[in-house]
């Protein structure tokens, strides 16, 4: 039996080739490319590609996934019925676990995970996810569907579906950047727990449904929407030395910063970082970029020595609320990003499969004398 580390802090599970992350050095690269290099250059369905075959497509590969990706855009009559059905105040991430987990009911094959078929699913799955939240957010709201448009991409078409009108190129381009960054980072808590379910040989409908149960966790993907909390609760920039201090002192974790691996600032807050300062100065939300800024700057003084730094989910939130996204749409857009991934993870698992089952420390005590009811 291996040394006890608690919350699995350092234990090797299983070899992947999606993920490589520095913590130290924060370095974050997919398949070996560094993310900044994606980030600028890439598409979110690209990098889909990238994560589930090991390498770039093609431009012909590329021109098949898209079309494949956008032909799932659409939904079925019963899906949409469901979604009509749900209460209108469930959170977002209720909904969209909800809803995933019922795509299963219109699969007829919804167990088989021989890997072509999986890879299928995982396709349909993809282009799905969109048009869950999008008609969702519709629904509760009280407005029409707006029907996919095929000719666009993946964060494009979302923002049409949501908004009812087509987004500027820049916000566009910013959101697709969201998405490529969000894709992917080795065996985080959701990443795992999809892992963890699809090693038993279930279906990947319960292991989706698993992983978004995982994210939402406010110390996992819940945080982006933690952080727009916080920037809510300060006033202003002046008001941020006292909240930040106030909560440190009274031991509260700050929503956006720490991570079990990055011991630096997450390459991935670098560059939303920038997303977030442009979009602000577009979006007339300086007050808001400044107010993170200035949050940033406190806790590199406070607790940068712990190597405690901001992580993916401090910049998201100013980004994703100048796109324009409300609050409680955060999360959702983490998960619509980590479908790829988590999909890419569970074709890597059934490659080379071995059910995780860990050892347990037991410290209770032994050999116990049973005592009757009555003399309890
Ligand atoms: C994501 O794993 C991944 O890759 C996840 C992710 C992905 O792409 O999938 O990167 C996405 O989930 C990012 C993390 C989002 N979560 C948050 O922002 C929530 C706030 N962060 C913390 O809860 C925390 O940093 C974790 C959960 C992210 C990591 O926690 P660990 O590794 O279990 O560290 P810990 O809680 O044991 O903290 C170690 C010390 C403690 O101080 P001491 O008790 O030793 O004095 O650091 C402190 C903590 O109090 N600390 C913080 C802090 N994070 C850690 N103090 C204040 N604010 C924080 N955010």
């Amino acid at each position: 039996m291996s040394d006890y580390s608690k919350g699995l802090e350092g234990v090797v599970a299983a070899e992947t080739e999606m993920s490589f992350i520095d913590g130290q050095k924060g370095v974050l690269e997919y398949v070996g490319i560094p993310i900044g290099e994606l980030s600028s250059k890439s598409t979110f369905e690209e990098t889909v590609f990238l994560l589930w075959n090991k390498r770039l497509p093609t431009k012909s590969e590329l021109e098949t996934f898209n079309k494949d990706l956008r032909a799932a855009y659409t939904l079925p009559q019963t899906m949409i019925d469901r979604i009509k059905a749900l209460p209108k105040e469930a959170h977002p991430m209720h909904a969209l676990r909800t809803l995933v987990s019922a795509l299963a009911l219109d699969d007829k094959d919804p167990n088989n995970i021989e890997l072509d078929v999986l890879r299928h699913k995982s396709v349909t799955i993809l282009g799905h996810a969109p048009t869950l939240i999008a008609y969702f957010d519709r629904h509760r709201r009280g407005l029409d569907f707006i029907k996919p448009d095929t000719s666009l991409g993946f964060a494009q078409n979302f923002l049409y579906m949501l908004n009812g009108e087509k987004p500027t190129e820049t916000m566009a381009r910013a959101f697709d950047i969201c998405m490529i960054l969000h894709a992917d980072h080795g065996f985080n808590n959701s990443t795992f727990a999809a892992k963890v379910i699809i090693s038993t040989l279930s279906d990947v409908y319960s292991a989706l449904t698993g992983a978004i149960g995982s994210l939402r966790g406010p110390l996992h993907g819940g945080a982006n929407e933690g952080v727009m909390v916080m920037l809510n609760e300060i006033g202003s920039v002046d008001e941020a030395e006292a909240y930040v201090m106030g909560k440190l002192e009274r031991k509260d974790k700050i929503m956006g910063f720490g991570h079990r691996v990055y011991k630096a600032k997450d390459p991935r807050a670098t560059d939303l970082q920038k997303l977030a300062k442009q979009l602000a100065e577009d979006t007339g939300n300086s007050e808001l970029y400044a107010k993170s800024h200035r949050i940033e700057e406190i806790m590199e003084r406070e607790v940068a020595s712990k190597g405690i730094y901001p992580n993916v989910d401090f910049y998201s939130a100013t980004t994703y609320h100048c796109i324009g996204l409300k609050l409680d749409l955060f999360t959702p857009m983490f998960a619509m990003s980590r479908i790829g991934g988590w999909c890419g993870h569970l074709l890597e698992q059934l490659e080379d499969n071995r059910l995780f089952r860990p050892a347990a420390k037991y410290v209770g005590p032994h050999e116990v004398a049973y005592t009757p009811i009555d003399q309890r």
